[in-house]
This record gives structure tokens, sequence and C-alpha cells, in this order.
């Protein structure tokens, strides 16, 4: 599977088969997604694996599609209001890079902002000052979702002189 593929053929997974994740895959997946640009190679990303009894806590509506793994993965503290957008960006670009190494493997995610309330950050330990940017259920899919049609770029493109 080439980039370009990767990216316009990964989709946003709901429901998970039981099969385990190989670790040694995930960790190589998350890995590949340490090269993405940070600034000042600040790697601002953490993640917490979630395990069995926190995720009983979190009591989600769909336990994450039963997913066998489930990621969150943190954004460090800036100095700054700019260093932290800029962390959370980073962050951003290695949770994007995790997505697509994993869908080239034939493993489904998710992507939830189900972290985000002060309830929730506490189950999951989050440091003060830390930005959970996302939940990320983990595994091979029950089904994958129809392709969302995206806006014809050009809508998007202003040139300027
Ligand atoms: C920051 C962010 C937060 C998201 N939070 C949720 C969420 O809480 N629940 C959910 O079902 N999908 C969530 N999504 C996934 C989007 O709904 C999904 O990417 C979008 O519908 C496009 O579908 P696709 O990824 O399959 O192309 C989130 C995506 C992003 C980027």
């Amino acid at each position: 599977m080439n980039v370009l593929d990767a990216i316009s053929t990964r989709r946003n997974i709901k429901q998970f088969k039981a099969d385990p994740i190989d670790h040694d895959s995930l960790l190589s997946w998350l890995q590949a997604a340490s090269h993405a640009p940070n600034h000042r190679m600040s790697e601002p990303w953490e993640v917490l694996v979630v395990g069995p009894q926190t995720r009983m806590k979190l009591n989600h509506k769909t336990n994450f599609g039963d997913a066998p793994v489930v990621l969150t993965v943190l954004s460090s503290p800036g100095k700054t209001p700019l260093e932290r957008d800029e962390n959370v960006m980073a962050v951003s670009s290695f949770i994007e890079n995790f997505l697509l190494a994993a869908h080239e493997a034939g493993v489904g995610t998710g992507i939830s902002s189900f972290g985000v309330s002060a309830q929730i950050r506490e189950i999951l330990e989050v440091p003060e000052g830390y930005d959970v940017v996302a939940m990320i259920p983990v595994g091979y899919p029950a089904s994958v979702p129809a392709v969302k049609p995206r806006t014809p770029i050009a809508a998007k493109i202003r040139y300027l002189s």
C-alpha cells in the first residue's frame, strides 16, 4: 500500500473483532509515528495504554467498540500558548502517522475526544498541564464504514499574488 492509498482508504472504525494486536507491532507503529514533525525536537507525545480496570472505570458507552487495545495520546505542556499549540499540532501529526501505520498493517483505529472532560482526565491520571489529544481504539475492524466524501480541495485553496 503506498502512502496515498493509505491516506485515502483509512476509515474511522467503530466496532472491532476480539483478535489481539501484536504488542511489538503496536510499538513499531508508535515508533514510526514518532517521526512526525515537531518543533525543536520537543517530541511532545506521551502514550497511555489503557488497561481493563481503567476501561471499566471509564464506562464508555460502547467500550470503544470492544477494541482489544485502547490508547490515549497526551501532549506535553508548553511554556507559552504558542508552544502548547505547537505541541498539539505535533501530536496530531504523530496520531495520523500512527493511524496510517496501523491501517497499512490491516489494523483499524478510531479517534475519539472522549478523554477531554475533567472526570475522564482524573480516571486516566493525566498530569496537570497535559492535553488529552485523543483516545484511540485499535483492533481488527468488525466492519468498515463507507468513505465519507471530501470537498474538492480546489474549493479550499486561495492563491495569493
Ligand atoms: C480531533 C478529533 C476528534 C474526534 N472525535 C470523535 C469522537 O469523539 N467520536 C467519533 O465517533 N469520531 C470522532 N472523530 C472521528 C471523525 O468523526 C472521523 O474522522 C470523520 O467522521 C471522518 O471519517 P473517516 O476518518 O472515516 O474519514 C474525531 C476526529 C478528530 C480529528
